[in-house]
């Protein structure tokens, strides 16, 4: 069985998957997106927000046109080098204005986490990657529980390990556009990545 075979069979198994609330009521699934058999790197983010909702495909929003322009600034190619996850498979949400329905994200729910968990790690282990990104506070958590934030272990600052991978924590580009807004902290991402791309370039 092909690498992408195996992800159609494990993806077929997430679109059928309705254990927590946001799996019930999702319009549609996030299940990744890359090539698996040219990607060295599984890049996790969080979860989908509204646009990746929409679209079905992760980092499609306002989050994900920063982090491309990023990527593109460290000559990483997105669509070849990386398979992008996020730790939950659907949008969590809470209904904002009950008269609209108009809905807003919110951070998943350890509920969500623990019932989709097993996804992110089976599609890790398919893709057999050189290099994980953890991309925020919540992927790195997933992997590595409380002891590190992003903040002291981003980049090189760190040389975290995963199962024999090695495993690199990013700020999260939606803490950049939308609360940071410090040219500092850009040019530490920008930094970070490029120390990616000559990880995993080697
Ligand atoms: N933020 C994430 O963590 N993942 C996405 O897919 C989009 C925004």
């Amino acid at each position: 069985m092909t690498k992408q075979q195996m992800l159609n069979d494990l993806k077929q198994e997430c679109e059928s998957c309705r254990i927590c609330e946001i799996g019930k009521k999702r319009t549609n699934l996030v299940f990744g997106v890359g090539n698996p058999d040219s990607a060295k790197v599984v890049f996790i983010g969080e979860a989908p927000g509204e646009q990746e909702d929409r679209e079905g495909i992760p980092f499609v929003g306002k989050a994900g046109q920063f982090l491309d322009e990023y990527l593109k600034k460290a000559g990483i190619d997105r669509d070849k080098d990386l398979y992008i996850i996020n730790t939950l498979k659907c949008r969590p949400f809470v209904i904002k204005n009950q008269k609209t329905g108009v809905k807003s994200n919110r951070p998943p729910m350890l509920d969500e986490k623990l019932a989709c968990e097993h996804f992110m790690l089976k599609q890790i282990e398919i893709i057999n990657p050189k290099l994980i990104v953890l991309c925020g506070n919540n992927a790195l958590k997933s992997l590595f529980g409380s002891k590190y934030t992003v903040t002291k272990v981003h980049g090189k600052l760190a040389n975290l390990e995963y199962k024999g991978r090695k495993a690199i924590a990013i700020y999260h580009p939606s803490y950049l556009v939308s609360y940071a807004h410090s040219e500092e902290k850009n040019k530490e991402f920008l930094e970070d990545l490029i120390y990616i791309h000559q990880a995993f370039g080697q």
